[in-house]
C-alpha cells in the first residue's frame, strides 16, 4: 500500500474517476502476462492461446452488454473510453459523404465534444443539445438541433458528473426520423456495471467503454458497433480487427476488462441497493446538520453510483482539500471559474448557481456504510466551517 494511505485512513469516494482493480481481475491480468503471451496473430501453440483469451473476453463483454452471441454488432478493443469514444463519433463521422452537420449533448465527456470539434474542423456544423435543469435530452431538443444533414449524434447513457440516464433508444429513434442515415453514438463509460446495458436495445450505432470505471485495469475499453454501422479506422498497419483497430492486442487488458465486466454483471443489483443506500445516508445527515445545498439533477432518473451536491457558499475546491486533509478522497466541480478550474460545462448546462460548489460523491465495490457513516461527519463538519 502506498505510504500517503496508511498515515491517514483513507475513504475513498471518487470511484467516477476511476477505480481499484478487483484483486480477482488483477490475478487474470497478470496470469495472463506471464502465462499467454503470445500474439494473438501468431499461428502457433502460444498465439492460439493469446487469441483465446481474447475470444472468452468478447464474450464475457458481450454478455454484460446483452449481445451475447454477437448478433448484433462486434466488439472492437481498444486502448480505453476516449479512443472509443472518437472511433464512434470522428471515425464514424469520416465515413459520410454528404451530411455535414454533428448534433452532441451539452453534458458530453470532452472525449466526445473534443471529436465533434474535429468534425467541425473539417467544415462540419456543430450543434450542441440542450439538456434542461434536469440534465437529461429530450425528444423537442433533438427535433429542433437534428436535420437530414445530420450525419452524427452522440448522447451518452450516463452522464460521468451527475450521473443522469438518457432514453437513448428514444432519442436516436427521433434523430433517425428526421435523418434516417444519421450514426448514432453512445457513451456508456459510466453505465456498465452501473446500470442495465442492452445494446441490442439501446437504438445506437456505436457504443463506448471502458475498463478502469469497473474495477478492471487502465488503457483498455471497447466499441461496440451494430452490424452494418461503419467507422474509418484513425490508422494503418497489420490489419488486426477486421482493419478498423491495427496494432497487436493488448491481450492482459482485454482479458482483465472480460473478466471485470463479467464480475460488474453478478453483483450489478446488490451493488446499486448499497450505493442508493450510501446516497440516502450523507443525504439525510446533511440536511439534519441544516447544511444548505442542492442535490443536483435531482429529479432525473440517475445511476446510483454518483452522488452530486452542491453546497451553498462553499468553494467547491478548498473544500475538496479540507476532506483530503481527513482522508476523504471525492471531486470538485461548479458552475463558475476557480482559480485552479474552469467552470464545469455540465454544472453549467443545468443552472447550478454560482455561488455553489459542487462535490461529486461517488461509490464503488470497496465502498463500505462505515466509510459512510465517517465520511459524512467529516462532509458535515467541513462544510459548516465555510457556511457558518
Ligand atoms: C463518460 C466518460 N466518457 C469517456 C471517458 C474517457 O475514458 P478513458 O479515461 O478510459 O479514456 C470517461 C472517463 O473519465 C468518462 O467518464
Amino acid at each position: 500500500m502506498p505510504k500517503h494511505m496508511t498515515e491517514t485512513r483513507q475513504i475513498y469516494l471518487d470511484n467516477a474517476a476511476t477505480t481499484r482493480v478487483d484483486a480477482r481481475v488483477a490475478s487474470v491480468v497478470s496470469e495472463c502476462m506471464l502465462e499467454s503471451y503470445g500474439n494473438p496473430s501468431s499461428a502457433h501453440c502460444a498465439g492460439i492461446e493469446a487469441e483465446r483469451r481474447v475470444r472468452t473476453a468478447t464474450s464475457q463483454l458481450a454478455k454484460a452488454i446483452g449481445d451475447p452471441d454477437g448478433s448484433f454488432g462486434r466488439i472492437l478493443w481498444t486502448s480505453g473510453g476516449t479512443e472509443s469514444d472518437a472511433m464512434g463519433v470522428l471515425g464514424a463521422g469520416r465515413t459520410k459523404k454528404k451530411a455535414r452537420k454533428v448534433v452532441v449533448s451539452a453534458i458530453e465527456h470532452p472525449a466526445v465534444k473534443q471529436s465533434a470539434a474535429m468534425l467541425s474542423e473539417m467544415g462540419w456544423e456543430f450543434v450542441e443539445l440542450a439538456v434542461g435543469a434536469r440534465g437529461v435530452a429530450t425528444v423537442e431538443a433533438v427535433h429542433e438541433a437534428v436535420d437530414a444533414d445530420t450525419g452524427v449524434m452522440a448522447i451518452m447513457l450516463v452522464n460521468n458528473e451527475i450521473a443522469t440516464i438518457a432514453p437513448i433508444a428514444e432519442l436516436a429513434t427521433a434523430a433517425r426520423e428526421l435523418s434516417p442515415e444519421i450514426h448514432v453514438h453512445c457513451d456508456a463509460v459510466q453505465a456498465l456495471g452501473k446500470i442495465e446495458v442492452n445494446v441490442a436495445e439501446l437504438g445506437a450505432d456505436s457504443v463506448a467503454f471502458a475498463a478502469h470505471k469497473l474495477h478492471g485495469p487502465k488503457g483498455v475499453g471497447a466499441l461496440w458497433l451494430k452490424n452494418g454501422a461503419r467507422i474509418r479506422p484513425f490508422w494503418a498497419g497489420g490489419g488486426q480487427q477486421g482493419g478498423l483497430r491495427s496494432g497487436t492486442d493488448n491481450v492482459p487488458g482485454i482479458a482483465g476488462m472480460g473478466a471485470a465486466a463479467e464480475l460488474a454483471c453478478e453483483d450489478l443489483s446488490a451493488r446499486q441497493a448499497a450505493h442508493q443506500a450510501f446516497a440516502a445516508t450523507i443525504i439525510t445527515a446533511c440536511k439534519e446538520a441544516g447544511l444548505r445545498f442542492q442535490v443536483n439533477a435531482e429529479t432525473a432518473t440517475r445511476a446510483p453510483h454518483v452522488l452530486s451536491l452542491a453546497f451553498d457558499a462553499c468553494p467547491a475546491e478548498p473544500l475538496l482539500h479540507v476532506l483530503e486533509s481527513r482522508g476523504v478522497l471525492v471531486s470538485a466541480g461548479s458552475a463558475c471559474a476557480e482559480k485552479s478550474r474552469k467552470p464545469s460545462p455540465v454544472l453549467t448546462a443545468i443552472g447550478v448557481p454560482k455561488t455553489h460548489g459542487t462535490l461529486r460523491i461517488s461509490f464503488g465495490r470497496d465502498t463500505t456504510a462505515e466509510d459512510i457513516t465517517t465520511a459524512s461527519e467529516i462532509l458535515i463538519d467541513a462544510v459548516r466551517s465555510f457556511q457558518s
